[in-house]
């Protein structure tokens, strides 16, 4: 069903930033290989964070929601994980998928595993190459996409393993295969990507080896066999749900926007030094911390925009907000150029060409490249009027939903509801703000 979004001059208020997705996901798995009973609050009810949850459920945990974004979790312990009796669906979350892979792979368990047709395009090798090499079965055919059937192995062995992709799914999913592995899992990575894995496990009570390897990738070391220990945690704010908001408060010709509590982590935050690199200031106040995260307010207020080249070191770090840079970009002054960011091609959509059509279809001149793509910007409100094809992509919809809030014309998107996958309080958080959202 096709929704609209109507440009307004002015976008104000201050929201409380939503759990943060790749946070929650993780604190639902450890805390159901635990030992006791964790607490978790301000957890991501998105549809992803639930999918992992009743997967976790499945193999054995107990997972309970005790109020809203409050959830327990009692872990299965030394007892381990056991087969699920039906098969597991993981709707639309590499997330997800990838981590739970590597969680089953180090258990005698089998499990038949599927997506929505979005995550069933996406590929599984980069996972089940290295937990193949670790001793997991799995019945992927040689393009290892979903649905396939995975057979763990709790005499799985520990392995020295160099992903070929910057990509914390994949360092996530071997070191979550090594933390029930005979021997010590080593993860060499040549671009550090987000962190959680290694902080959040820590929390838990695992102990982790770090490293800087000669030339300076990073190493990342699991010795095998460790229990985890049951947590109380509130769950840091989003970053990459908050670039929404702070991108609209960006474009609003009278922004005076606030997200409180979003986690400052430096594998996180490429997308707000873009911003600032473009001109746009964003303010920053420290707001204490959240299981182990640094936490802060933010706050954007109109600003002219100029266009980057983005510098590929942020990449990484901002490797889920392309769309909504792009969108910035969109209403810059001059030539914005994003390269080394070929990950965007395997992610909910081809991202690259979906941004590509998203600006093209609201008049805007963009040109898409073999990793990344180029933006021309408008100088100020873009044309808009187009109708965006969001391919199942929550990011490509909420980015084209703000950018009807500042053009000239409407914005209208073809789907919201995989909103719900990372952010389902998106369409309430934008009226708050002021927005004009609304189906037709
Ligand atoms: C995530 C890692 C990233 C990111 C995804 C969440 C995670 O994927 O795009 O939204 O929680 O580990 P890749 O590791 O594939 O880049």
């Amino acid at each position: 069903m096709v929704w609209t979004s109507r440009p307004v001059r002015r976008l104000a208020g201050s929201i409380r930033a939503p759990g943060d997705k790749s946070c929650s996901h993780r604190a639902l798995i450890f805390g159901g290989l635990a030992s006791g009973v964790s607490r978790f609050t301000g957890l991501l009810e998105g549809d992803d964070v639930i999918r992992t949850g009743l997967a976790m459920a499945a193999m054995g945990a107990e997972v309970a929601c005790t109020g809203p974004g409050a959830w327990e979790v009692r872990g299965v312990g030394t007892k381990g994980l056991a087969s699920p009796k039906d098969g597991l669906d993981f709707g639309n979350s590499g997330t997800g998928s990838r981590l739970m892979m590597g969680v089953m792979a180090g258990f005698d368990l089998t499990a038949e595993l599927s997506g929505d047709a979005s995550l069933s395009s996406r590929p599984m090798n980069r996972v089940l190459n290295p937990l193949r090499e670790m001793g997991m079965k799995d019945t992927a055919g040689p393009d290892g996409r979903l649905p396939f059937s995975l057979t763990g192995s709790s005499a799985l062995k520990g392995i020295r393993y160099a992903p070929p992709q910057a990509s914390a799914q994949v360092k996530s999913a071997v070191l979550l295969a090594g933390l029930n592995a005979v021997g010590t899992t080593t993860v060499v990575e040549a671009k550090a990507t987000r962190d959680h894995t290694e902080r959040m496990l820590k929390g838990f009570g695992a102990k982790l080896g770090f490293k800087v390897a000669p030339g300076g990738a990073a190493e990342i070391s699991i010795e095998g066999k460790q229990p985890l220990f049951a947590v109380d945690a509130a769950i840091p704010g989003d970053p990459s749900s908050a670039a929404f908001l702070i991108a609209a408060g960006i474009l609003s010709a009278q922004g005076d926007v606030m997200v409180e509590g979003v986690m400052s982590n430096p594998t996180r935050s490429g997308f707000y030094d873009a911003a600032n690199l473009m001109g746009a200031h964003l303010g920053a106040e420290e707001r204490g911390e959240a299981a182990g995260e640094r936490l802060i307010d933010l706050h954007a207020g109109y600003a002219g925009l100029k266009g980057i080249a983005v510098p590929e070191r942020l990449v990484a770090s901002m490797i889920d907000e392309f769309p909504i840079l792009a969108v910035l970009a969109a209403f810059a002054t001059g030539e914005t150029r994003v390269t080394g960011a070929d990950e965007l091609r395997v992610k909910e959509s081809d991202r690259i060409k979906a941004i590509v059509a998203m600006l093209r279809v609201n008049g805007v001149d963009v040109e898409e490249t073999v990793d990344g793509f180029t933006v021309q910007g408008c100088g100020g409100p873009v044309p808009g009027g187009g109708l965006v094809e969001t391919r199942h992509d929550h990011r490509i919809a909420m980015s084209a939903l703000v950018m009807g809030t500042a053009a000239k014309k409407p914005v209208s998107v073809d789907d919201v509801s995989m909103i719900d996958t990372s952010y389902p309080d998106f369409l309430g958080h934008m009226a708050m703000l002021g927005a004009e959202i609304g189906q037709g």
